[in-house]
């Protein structure tokens, strides 16, 4: 663990930090070390239409497994736009158009031998707003197995979903109360709960769209720590507004402005060093 403080990119002409705009203390990189695995998910020239409106411009990004890889940007840049590519739910909305081309795994999600909602159980999703289903803690998390046909009887499905409330670190929260609701669960257990749910149907990528907006800091503490986890099995891509979490969480960063990719790296290095002034000046907390 470590902090550093910002120094402007090489090459930099920008004007120096005066008392109206502090050289401001850099979030602690905790992880920014750690090994990065092989690419799991490749954009090339991805871009995004909603009717006439571009909000993704000539994306290409390398998603490596294993990995938590931070979209960082200020709002309405195309980080969720960016996110939804990757388990194709923006083809659930009627006026949305993507170009380009990302594969997982080397192969095209786009074709059209890929079946989406398939894809989407092998890239599962996890949204700002816990949105548990209105059942049983355990019905949400057998859902998935069961329509997948994970599951052969019903202890192997009891064992699936013991596993997943146990990797989402719920278990030892819920597990005397199976059957009661979903909805009843605290905030912070909800979005537990539904990354159980994801789990549960064997994902290979898991997609957060700002997990921890709506939770506390001793919940958003939690969820940060299962992360840090899960990176272990999965690859993992989180988009946050906050700095100091894609420092926590992340490996990798990817910062994004006005629809276009501006930069990526080490999370360590972007955080510290990075190429371009607007970088820094989003990370400094200069605009956005
Ligand atoms: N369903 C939609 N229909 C039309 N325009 C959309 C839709 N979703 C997003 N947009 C537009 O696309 C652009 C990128 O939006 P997106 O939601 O991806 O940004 P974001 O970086 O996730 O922002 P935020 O940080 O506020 O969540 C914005 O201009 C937004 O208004
Ligand atoms: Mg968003």
């Amino acid at each position: 663990m470590f902090s550093r403080i910002f120094r402007a990119p090489e090459g930099d002409n920008g004007a120096a930090p005066t008392a109206d705009a502090p050289v401001v203390a850099a979030p602690t990189v905790t992880h920014g070390s750690a090994p990065v695995g092989p690419t799991k998910i490749a954009a090339r020239d991805v871009s995004v239409f909603y009717g006439g409106k571009q909000a993704l411009y000539d994306v290409s990004l390398d998603i490596p497994d294993k990995t938590v890889t931070a979209l960082i940007g200020p709002s309405g840049c195309g980080k969720s736009t960016f996110l939804r590519t990757m388990n194709r739910m923006n083809d659930t909305i009627s006026h949305a158009k993507v170009t380009g081309r990302i594969e997982m795994d080397g192969e095209d999600i786009n074709a059209r031998s890929v079946d989406p909602v398939l894809l989407r159980a092998r890239v599962g999703m996890v949204f700002q707003k816990p949105n548990p289903f209105p059942k049983t803690i355990y019905e949400n998390v057998a859902y998935g197995p069961r329509i997948h046909g994970l599951a052969s009887s019903k202890s192997e499905l009891d064992g699936v979903v013991e596993i997943s409330l146990k990797r989402a670190g719920l278990w030892d929260e819920v597990a005397d109360r199976l059957h009661s609701p979903g909805t009843g669960l605290s905030g912070g257990q909800q979005q537990r709960l539904v990354i159980a749910r994801a789990i549960a149907v064997e994902p290979e990528v898991i997609l957060m769209d700002e997990p921890c907006s709506a939770l506390d800091p001793i919940a958003t503490a939690k969820i940060e720590e299962l992360i840090d986890e899960l990176r272990e099995r999965y690859c993992i891509v989180i988009v946050t507004h906050s700095m100091a979490q894609a420092a926590r969480v992340s490996q990798r960063t990817a910062f994004f402005h006005l629809g276009r990719l501006v930069e990526t790296g080490d999370t360590e290095e972007i955080f510290t060093n990075p190429r371009e002034r607007r970088t820094l000046d989003y990370i400094t907390g200069r605009f956005g």
